[in-house]
């Protein structure tokens, strides 16, 4: 049995080297217990290789792993039968049906009484118990392989790039399933590539970059401790507007939504573009003012933007 451990997942100094290539560099990292942990990151990053160290499937190069108090190269069928894991680019036999397919897995988990109505439900796929699989679209598999992660009632659970390469619409279907799991106290170690995905749903969000963690809070905390400026948003049907603002020295941009995005780095230039706009006459509709988001963060501190398109995900937004 687990001894009692206040972390669920415990890293420190984790380094992996595949041959010449450092893969994952001198890492330490917490997971608390019930919290959505995620690693965001671009591919490359070391993202998998972390998780599936954890997970036992890998071995450390260096450092030490534990998973509820176990050692990874010490307790690993400990650590199994506690973890779930959804691996990236999950795949399920073709012809078996949800239903068929959940069934198997809980024997092959020695889990039979396992609640295979309840854990379809939690998935929203109860209208396809009896669609084989390779019929579902991809939000739909992946909702199946989350099933499966949980057919033994994991405390922990791995989730590798779970929306990866889904349609904006079936992404979304898949994070109301993971905000069910959330909601059950499941502790989640979740990889991204998806700032909003981060966003929504982590307590915690580590950025890696080639192997090394280069920032960790909550992303409120990250976007508090990394922003500098803020972005005022306009909405007016007088089209001076857009002008007024570049001559006052800032640098307009519109947006998706008819409206004008300002970056300003002091608060009073918000009042400055307010009355100068009041002043020339131009009625505003309304207006906004926020922090930037995660994206912009992540380029401050890696110098380089996530790469959306995931490999084969031509429908990646
Ligand atoms: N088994 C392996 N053998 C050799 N190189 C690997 C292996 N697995 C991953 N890599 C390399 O390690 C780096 C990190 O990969 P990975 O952990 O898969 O990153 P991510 O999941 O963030 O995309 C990449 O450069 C990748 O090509
Ligand atoms: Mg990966």
């Amino acid at each position: 049995m687990a001894k009692e451990a206040e972390y669920a997942i415990e890293v420190e100094n984790l380094t992996k080297r595949y041959g010449d290539l450092l893969a994952v560099n001198d890492i330490s990292f917490n997971v608390r217990k019930g919290e959505v942990f995620a690693f965001l990151g671009p591919n490359g990053a070391g993202k998998t290789t972390t998780a599936e160290i954890v997970e036992t499937i890998r071995r450390p190069t260096a450092g030490k792993v534990r998973l509820l108090g176990m050692d990874v190269t010490e307790e690993k069928r400990g650590i199994v039968s506690c973890i779930g894991v959804l691996p990236q680019g999950f795949g399920s036999f073709d012809r078996i049906t949800v239903r068929e397919t959940m069934q198997f897995y809980s024997r092959l988990f020695l889990r039979r009484n396992a609640d295979i109505d309840r854990l379809i439900e939690l998935v929203n796929l109860k209208d396809k118990a009896k669609e084989q699989y390779m019929k579902l679209s991809g939000g739909l598999k992946q909702r199946l392989g989350i099933a499966i992660a949980l057919v033994n009632d994991p405390e922990v659970v791995f989730l590798d790039e779970p929306t990866t390469g889904l349609d904006p619409r079936a992404r979304r279907e898949v994070w109301e399933v993971l905000l069910g799991l959330k909601k059950e106290g499941k502790t989640v170690f979740l990889t991204t590539h998806y700032m909003e995905e981060a966003e929504l749903l982590a307590d915690t969000v580590a950025i890696i970059s080639k192997g090394k963690i280069i920032a960790m809070d909550s992303p409120i905390g990250l976007i508090e401790s990394n922003a500098d400026y803020l972005v005022l948003t306009l909405q007016s049907v007088d089209e001076k507007a857009f002008e007024i603002v570049g001559k006052m020295g800032f640098e307009p941009e519109l947006n998706n939504h008819k409206g004008i995005n300002i970056k300003v780095e002091q608060p009073d230039d918000i009042r400055k573009i307010l009355n100068t706009m009041t002043d020339a006459g131009v009625a505003l509709l309304s207006m906004d003012v926020r922090k930037p988001n995660l994206e912009k963060v992540f380029l401050k501190l890696t110098g380089e933007a996530l790469d959306e398109g995931a490999p084969g995900g031509k429908e990646a937004q």
